[in-house]
């Protein structure tokens, strides 16, 4: 069974499982699908991380997130008078960290494929798909063609490089509301499937990608694309309600924030069976989102020891006492850290016959990320970068706030909410999920495997009913439009100052049923739909 968050893609997956491969073949081939049919939130110009169950051997977990250029610096990002200027580091050249995906794809499928299908064969369901040189344009899609030219805010200036871009693939939904023009990606995947990774990062693409960077301002070179390499760790792991969760350690903010959120909500009395309080959901988000601003960061012995704090059972049973039943807490609750004061994503799940899962989020940031195209090879280049803070007080894209220790360093990766999670019953896997939706994330991974492990809702319910998302700043808790209007005044009442969201991420889950039956569900709201036999 797989669930991506685009029809065809889920399809592509399956297709790799009936020919004998295993779920990070799938895995892989609908990723690389992905990056046709999903160019908005994911590709190849993008990063990611992927959490692998193997039934009798260890968990792994993979990181090809995108990386800073080893030529960036914060001064990159100053006008002549010193200041910050936000935009460079949200949209264009300098945005753009260096491009994962492919490494990580082409890593996980020889260190963890099955092995009985060559990495052409993995990619042929996409090439195929790209050679078809248009794709339908779906809600999602037509959303993200119509933001190009209307999400501006007042002020912005569009940089050269995202005027080319909305010149090149803007024409092309005029010409042709329902199709988008896939150009030149098959010849990419090809070269992928020849040289595999090194058919990207070394040669005539990697070429492209600097020279059309560097035409834009960028600093990113060939070292930078040819010594980039996967990490790999062991999924953070923790137990929760009577479950084992894998998730992803950091760069990933996703693991650490759910773990303390299922321990705080176990401290505050939450077990399964009953229906979680949107309130106490409220207040602890406040709390682990704030644990995210002052602790995380990138991979360093300090950020690893305060995931442990973060996961400390006793620390939560403290912050639980903070919380008060009845009334909101202020922000300054959960601490004045010394950060002074603070989507383009895809997410896919995979079980195969076997009981192996993947869970896999992957992205290219905003939509169309840096909206830089490698124009002949088809893909376009994440802006990433923007998940880093250049200072303490300047909020990013998504208005979060964070401490020097996730500060643009060259060579580092920027911290991440992207939540790859797979959670095991006495060592099977129960439920595979994940989202996109920047630091929706991690709120709405949390709520669906709260609704299946402790509310007991069936995968669909549990990814169709409606979310709340706190971040800790800025102080409002979102909310969507078709929440139950007593629950919304209730909240209310108890002084959370409400704001309405259409979506609280995209999620696609999968669960197994203790007789073996798989379930799937893909968010209503992004269109996806799973395949499976
Ligand atoms: O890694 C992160 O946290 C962000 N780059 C994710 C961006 C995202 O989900 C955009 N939305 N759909």
């Amino acid at each position: 069974m797989v669930a991506a968050d685009q029809p065809d893609a889920s399809r592509a997956g399956l297709a790799i499982l009936r020919r004998g491969g295993n779920a990070v073949d799938a895995a892989v081939a609908t990723s690389f699908a992905l990056a046709v049919v999903r160019p908005e939130s994911c590709g190849l110009g993008g990063g990611g991380f992927m959490v692998i169950h193997r039934p009798g051997a260890d968990p792994v977990a993979l990181d090809y997130r995108e990386q800073a250029p080893a030529a960036s610096s914060i001064n990159l990002y100053r006008d002549e008078n010193g200041e910050f200027v936000p935009e460079r580091i949200r949209r264009g050249a300098l945005a753009v960290g260096i491009p994962g995906t492919v490494r990580g794809l082409c890593y996980a499928h020889e260190k963890y494929g099955s092995g009985k299908l060559t990495l052409a064969e993995i990619l042929e369901p996409a090439r195929q798909l790209a050679a078809n040189t248009t794709i339908p344009i779906d809600e999602h899609l037509r959303l993200a063609l119509h933001g190009l030219y209307v999400d501006k805010p007042n002020g912005y200036e569009i940089p050269d490089a995202e005027q080319a871009f909305v010149r090149e693939i803007g024409a092309y939904p005029h010409i042709n509301q329902y199709y988008y023009r896939t150009t030149n990606l098959d010849r990419t995947l090809h070269a992928i499937a020849i040289n595999a990774a090194d058919g990207f990062y070394r040669g005539p693409i990697a070429d492209d990608i600097v020279a059309t960077l560097k035409q834009f301002g960028g600093v990113m070179t060939h070292t930078d694309l040819a010594t980039y390499q996967v990490r790999e760790f062991k999924p953070l792991q923790f137990d929760a309600f009577g479950y084992q969760c894998l998730t992803m350690p950091p760069p990933s903010s996703g693991g650490a924030v759910i773990g303390e959120a299922f321990n705080l909500l176990s401290a505050l009395g939450v077990q399964p069976g009953q229906s979680i309080d949107e309130h106490l959901l409220a207040e602890t988000l406040k709390a682990a989102f704030a644990d995210r601003a002052r602790f995380l960061g990138d991979r360093s012995p300090a950020v690893l020891h305060d995931v442990q704090r973060m996961l400390d059972v006793e620390r939560t049973t403290e912050f639980a006492q903070r919380i008060n039943r009845d009334r909101a807490s202020t922000t300054s609750t959960w601490g004045n850290i010394a950060i002074s004061d603070d989507g383009g994503t895809s997410h896919l799940s995979v079980i195969d016959r076997s009981g192996m899962a993947v869970a896999c989020t992957e992205s290219v940031n905003l939509e169309f990320g840096s909206r830089i195209r490698v124009a002949d090879w088809g893909f376009v280049l994440n802006n990433t970068l923007d998940d880093f803070a250049l200072d303490t007080t300047t909020p990013n894209a998504f208005g979060l706030r964070q401490s020097e220790r996730n500060l643009l360093r060259p060579g580092a990766r920027p911290l991440s909410s992207m939540s790859p999670l797979i959670v095991l019953k006495d060592g099977k896997v129960r439920l595979v999920a994940g989202a996109s939706g920047g630091p929706r994330i991690i709120s709405s991974t949390l709520q669906t495997a709260l609704n299946v492990l402790v509310e007991g809702q069936s995968v669909s319910d549990a990814v169709a009913a409606p979310r709340i998302h706190h971040q800790w700043l800025p102080e409002k808790l979102y909310v969507q439009p078709f929440q139950d209007v007593e629950l919304l005044n209730n909240l209310r009442r108890k002084g959370h100052t409400l704001q309405t969201r259409r979506d609280i991420g995209h999620v696609q889950a999968i669960e197994r049923l203790p007789d073996g039956t798989l379930r799937a569900a893909c968010d209503p709201l992004k269109g996806g739909r799973p395949a499976g036999d």
